[in-house]
């Protein structure tokens, strides 16, 4: 064991005097390695035969040992994939931006998730146990998810449990919805301006994208009457909640206008409700699937927001043909979401906790819109809040006229403050320069500090 360890010792100190040495030449004999490291030539030897095993020396009997050629590893050639990959889909400036959390020296005013002292840690933390510890959590859950988590979703939206499927999040509920309703190479309307990660589903799942007009009470339906006869779209992409970014929310007219545009148009209405636990002020209106006996609406739900962004658990509902289509489709992507995240959904869904979570969230949320809107106005020269959301956890700041959006972002980025630049949620050319500041992913200091440190850029 000792002349072993030796041995190894030896072996790498060896392997350093290699290093420094050139292909080929020879080292030191077994003997004058012995005195050098003052040991027996049987250890040296065991070093030695170590080296060779790992390629670093080469042992010639009767002429020495010589330093091993390190051959180097071809480089790759990828060149072949560019032909065979053909056009790229998903736009990399776009989903680059999204999902990153920023390193600790960051103060993060552009991430759409709660900061870890907002999120219901301790709830998880002790269901993730419990729920490891059974059976349950390590077998396979059916496809169409739990049929208790089904039935808690649905429960939310007047729902049959059989119209819901549980899915990982909204993000592929997102494109798994957009890819499942429509073929590639037609046409989705979106809302403009409008979330990122919906811009580049759509762009995953081969649709084109016609952006419509919308305003503090979301998308305007003469302009989405207009877009839908001329492009044929059947699908409608609406977060008709607290629009990301602008905070914008459907009006009650608007709501029954756009409904009966779908159903004269025969299109489908994919509702993003990502916002729905986290209102601020008042209580958020119900989702528009509850308006629609005709299954128009295909609704998502998500718990990464209002929880945590690693609880990848969200729900998808439609009615009819579409969801039978999509409940079918579904298992063509995935055998299920992981039973273990549906286990501790599911616990956090029924638990006091959750009620009396949803109630310091908002609490801590309020606190910090509040904080970031009076430090915008107070800071800012020249920039417009046109929004104060109602819920939410973003705020859209229009900059002065002349503005550059992205140089701003830039500079903010490199002054260690991280924001959106307007210009990512416009699907064309933006119609002003803004930006997007997200309150839920920093503490009040650092919103204050972080907005006086984008202000003093301007
Ligand atoms: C409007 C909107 N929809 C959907 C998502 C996706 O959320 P999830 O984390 O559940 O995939 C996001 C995330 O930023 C979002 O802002």
């Amino acid at each position: 064991m000792q002349s072993n360890n030796r041995a190894s010792e030896i072996a790498e100190l060896l392997k350093q005097q290699a290093g420094l040495m050139r292909v080929g030449e020879k080292l030191p004999s077994v003997r004058e390695l012995s005195k050098t490291y003052g040991a027996s030539p049987v250890t040296v030897t065991q070093a030695i035969t170590l080296l060779s095993a790992l390629g670093v020396v080469r042992a010639e009997p009767g002429r020495g040992t010589f330093v091993a050629g390190r051959d180097l590893p071809a480089e790759p050639d990828y060149a072949w994939q560019s032909q065979a990959l053909g056009r790229t889909r998903v736009d990399a400036g776009r989903a680059g931006r999204l999902g990153s959390p920023g390193t600790a020296e960051q103060v993060q005013l552009s991430w759409g998730y709660l900061a870890p002292e907002l999120q219901p840690f301790d709830e998880l933390r002790t269901l993730g146990a419990r729920c490891a510890k059974s059976h349950r959590a390590w077998t396979m859950a059916p496809p169409m998810g739990l049929p208790e988590l089904r039935r808690a979703f649905a429960s939310q939206l007047d729902a049959e449990a059989g119209d819901v499927l549980i899915m990982p999040g909204g993000q592929q509920s997102l494109v798994f919805a957009m890819r499942t309703l429509a073929d590639p190479g037609s046409t989705i309307i979106t809302e403009s301006p409008s979330y990122p990660g919906a811009t580049i589903a759509a762009q995953s799942a081969g649709l084109n994208i016609a952006a419509v007009p919308a305003d503090a009470d979301g998308i305007i339906p003469e302009k989405l009457a207009e877009a839908l006869e001329r492009t044929h779209a059947k699908l409608i992409y609406l977060q008709p909640y607290c629009t990301n970014p602008t905070g914008a929310v459907l009006s009650p007219e608007r709501r029954v206008e756009v409904l009966a545009l779908a159903k004269a148009h025969g299109a489908f209405i994919i509702e993003d409700d990502w916002a729905r636990n986290l209102s601020l002020d008042g209580a958020a209106p119900p989702p528009l699937f509850t308006q629609d006996p005709d299954g128009h609406v295909v609704h998502i739900a998500t718990l990464t927001k209002p929880a945590a962004p690693g609880l990848r658990v969200g729900a998808l509902a439609a009615r009819g043909p579409a969801g039978e289509r999509l409940r079918t489709a579904r298992i063509a992507d995935d055998m299920c979401v992981p039973p273990l995240t549906q286990e501790i959904a599911l616990g956090l869904l029924g638990s006091s906790a959750w009620p009396r979570h949803l109630k310091r969230l908002r609490k801590g949320l309020l606190e910090r819109r509040d904080a970031m809107v009076a430090e915008v106005l107070a800071t800012m020269p020249g920039a417009r809040v046109p929004i104060v959301p109602a819920g939410g956890i973003h705020l859209w700041v229009k900059l002065p006229a002349g503005s550059g959006s992205t140089a701003l972002t830039a500079a903010a980025n490199a002054a260690g403050v991280l924001i959106g630049d307007g210009r990512h949620y416009y699907v064309d050319e933006p119609t002003a320069p803004f930006i997007r500041l997200s309150y839920s992913a920093a503490s009040i200091q650092q919103i204050q500090a972080g907005v006086r440190r984008v202000a003093a850029l301007m």
